[in-house]
């Protein structure tokens, strides 16, 4: 099993990215840490113990992060999750507390402990990421890689040139992309791809399941947002999931190692992953940084991820 240490904000596609891990016999979920993004961190760590809460899950220690950026205020993305971060559903309360450690103790006990190199999965701003990397340098050998939502090589989503999660904290990111550690970048030239349609959402309902059914809930709420043609999208782009999917299916995705800087003083560039793809620089490769997908086979893993909560 693969021990991995996911930080989230739950956050709609956060929420579907812990359901899909913790439904994989290949995963050892150590821990679940909370950073504040799409909402609070308040909240997003309340949702994050909603959702083990569904799914059983009580015994995964869950430690709260850092209320705010490194150096900026928190943005959070409410136009997209809406009021609780996790609005649609109706999730239950959560039946367990978060320990005691903050999540960046938490993340140390972990991997210090762990007997193979951990990933750490983050799909939220990278602030408790950074902080973590700068406090324990000497955990670094214990970290295999760090497989990440944020950026992209073309576009942004919340500015003209920045991805949400690196924009909210790009002095973080900066951080996690110079340490020295491999990093998997799940950015939107390839969550863009990984689109979930209404007929998905459909397949993923007819499972019928009570987990299945909670994930077809938050997309239809995820969907409301991304049906606004300013994107052309057909479906919903399904960010967060693509981390958890490149682990357990990496055939799906087609990547490029490549370098990434982070923007973090730009006057209208703040938050973008500057990735050197045609390889223009001799700086060294930083990051495999993902393209593309088969979207098909991906929203076939999404089913049989959540029709194993069958057996369960
Ligand atoms: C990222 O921002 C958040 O709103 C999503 O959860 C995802 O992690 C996409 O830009
Ligand atoms: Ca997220």
């Amino acid at each position: 099993k693969r021990p991995v240490i996911l930080d989230c904000d739950p956050g709609h596609d956060d929420a579907i990215s812990l359901i899909l891990a913790l439904s994989s016999d290949q995963l050892d979920v150590l821990a679940v840490t909370t950073s504040a993004g799409n909402q609070t961190q308040a909240k997003t760590l309340n949702n994050t113990l909603r959702i083990l809460t569904l799914l059983g899950r009580q015994d995964i220690p869950v430690a709260s992060g850092s209320p705010k950026p490194l150096a900026r205020n928190l943005i959070i993305a409410d136009n997209v999750h809406g009021e609780s971060g996790l609005d649609g559903p109706v999730l239950p309360d959560p039946s367990f507390a978060p320990v005691e450690q903050t999540a960046i103790e938490l993340m140390a006990e972990k991997v210090r402990q762990s007997a193979t190199p951990v990933t750490l999965v983050p799909t939220g701003p990278l602030t408790n990421i950074a902080i973590f990397l700068t406090a324990y340098p000497e955990l670094h050998t214990n970290i295999k890689e760090i497989v990440l939502m944020g950026g992209a090589a073309s576009e942004g989503n919340w500015t003209p040139a920045a991805e949400f999660n690196i924009f909210v904290d790009p002095e973080a990111a900066d951080i996690v992309f110079k340490a020295g550690i491999p990093v998997v970048m799940c950015g939107l030239d390839v969550t863009h791809k990984a689109q979930i349609m209404d007929e998905d959402i459909e397949r993923i309902r007819d499972i019928g399941n009570p987990i299945s059914q909670c994930v077809a809930e938050l997309l239809d709420f995820f969907m409301i947002y991304h049906r606004d043609p300013k994107w052309g999208f057909t479906g919903a782009p399904l960010h967060d999931p693509c981390t958890i999917a490149w682990m357990l299916q990496p055939e799906l995705f087609t990547a490029t190692d490549c370098w990434v800087g982070i923007e973090t003083k730009g006057e209208y560039t703040q938050g973008m992953t500057v990735v050197d793809r045609y390889h223009l620089t001799s700086n060294p490769h930083n990051a495999k940084v993902m393209f593309d997908i088969d979207r098909l086979a991906f929203v076939d893993f999404i089913i049989d991820c959540l029709s194993k909560y069958f057996q369960k």
